[in-house]
């Protein structure tokens, strides 16, 4: 169901004093091809979904921000000053974000705060960094005189999964959450920042995600030990080509080069890597073209790279994937981070129905239960509401 400013607004006013404040809202994201590309400053290929965070905030006059979430019916308390933050996961992702907007300069003052999300938690969809953008954009907006730039407020809530929640992740998410356009796909340099806007109307097809229900946990995990076997890669390569600062960089030929210096298992996540380069770019030529099949087959081919090669796929992923390829979807594959989550799927309208049918029949015979369909549609990013 879809959230509303009234679901909101109405539990604001009854957990805090009966007045109402400034309501904002920060949306998920898909990614259509570009993926564990961001932190190796590749190219990434993003849109807002229309799914996100709302939040209400009023500043109190003191130096506490009092939050509740809805979603958790779970409130908690803290002090804009204290270098230690709450424990709560959830109250660390605003207090982070609070304390990077103190650090840039924005003289935040306390505040009360509810906010609840319909982006599935744990799907992939990037819950977390819509949680940080509508609270960066926000206290922009209520604090700072909305001085701070969008792509500096994703830069915000990437610095809290860094340094208050401990996930080393790139910059895709904040940065579509902060600046996704309705009915427009974002392609981002993660490297100079530049941004590209392209108009998502594939005529005869339709996007649509299937979660898995596998929910995936990124702080802490497998992610970051990703990462690091990417930059081990990167300083190897360095070394006898200091032109390459990062695998987006790197050809295969120069990977070869470095094999017997690096593990075999981070020489496999690198070639992944190198890769989705050359694929996400000759999405974009098919793209400008308007060769779905090509885009598809890309989709199908950085599946098999993610589970094969840079092994964050699991069962269930791998076996939506098959089923997507049995039905003539035109293209499908993991989506986020992986380790569970959805796959998104470019799918022919003609295929469509049967496609969701036997996805939703197979797949809970395979492991007991249902797996949920999101048809996408593309969303604006960070606003304010009323
Ligand atoms: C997560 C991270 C992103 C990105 C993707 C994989 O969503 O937050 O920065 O690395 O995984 O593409």
């Amino acid at each position: 169901m879809k959230l509303t400013i009234e679901d909101v607004r109405s539990r604001f006013i009854k957990h805090f004093d009966g007045s109402t404040g400034s309501v904002y809202a920060a949306p998920g994201r898909i990614n259509l091809i570009g993926e564990h590309t961001d932190y190796n400053n590749g190219f990434v290929f993003p849109g807002a979904v229309q799914q996100g965070m709302i939040a209400e905030l009023k500043p109190n006059g003191t130096r506490n921000v009092r939050a509740y979430s809805i979603d958790l019916k779970d409130k908690v308390e803290f002090n804009l000053d204290d270098p230690k933050g709450p424990n709560a996961t959830w109250a660390r992702y605003i207090y982070g974000v609070c304390r990077e907007m103190m650090a840039l300069g924005v003289p935040v003052q306390g505040f009360n705060t509810a906010f609840a999300g319909d982006v599935p938690l744990g799907a992939g969809m990037s819950s977390s960094a819509a949680l940080e953008s509508v609270y960066a954009y926000a206290i922009n907006d209520l604090f700072g005189d909305n001085k701070i730039e969008r792509l500096e407020l994703a830069k915000v809530g990437q610095r809290t999964e860094h340094k208050y929640i401990g996930c080393n992740c790139g910059i895709m998410d904040q940065a579509i959450s902060c600046l996704g356009k309705a009915g427009n796909l974002m392609r981002m340099d993660c490297r100079s920042g530049e941004i590209a806007y392209f108009p998502w109307n594939p005529k005869g097809y339709k996007l649509v995600l299937v979660n898995s229900c596998v929910k995936h946990e990124l702080a802490g995990s497998p992610y970051n030990d990703r990462r690091l076997s990417c930059e081990r890669v990167a300083a190897a390569i360095h070394e006898l080509h200091p032109e390459v600062e990062s695998l987006r960089d790197a050809t295969y030929e120069q990977l070869d080069e470095v094999r017997s210096k690096v593990s075999e298992e981070d020489a496999k996540r690198a070639a992944y890597v190198i890769g989705e380069r050359e694929r996400v770019l000759k999405v974009c030529d098919a793209l400008e073209a308007g060769d779905y099949e090509t885009v598809g087959q890309m989709m199908y081919e950085t599946h098999k790279g993610l589970s094969k090669e840079y092994e964050v796929s699991c069962e269930e992923l791998d076996f939506l994937n098959d089923v997507a390829k049995e039905c003539g979807v035109t293209g499908s594959r993991i989506m986020g981070g992986g380790f569970g989550g959805c796959t998104i799927n470019l799918v022919d309208e003609h295929y469509y129905d049967n496609f969701v049918k036997t996805v939703v029949e197979k797949f809970k015979e395979r492991f007991g239960k249902a797996p949920v369909i999101i048809d996408v549609v593309i969303g604006d990013g960070a606003r304010k509401l009323c």
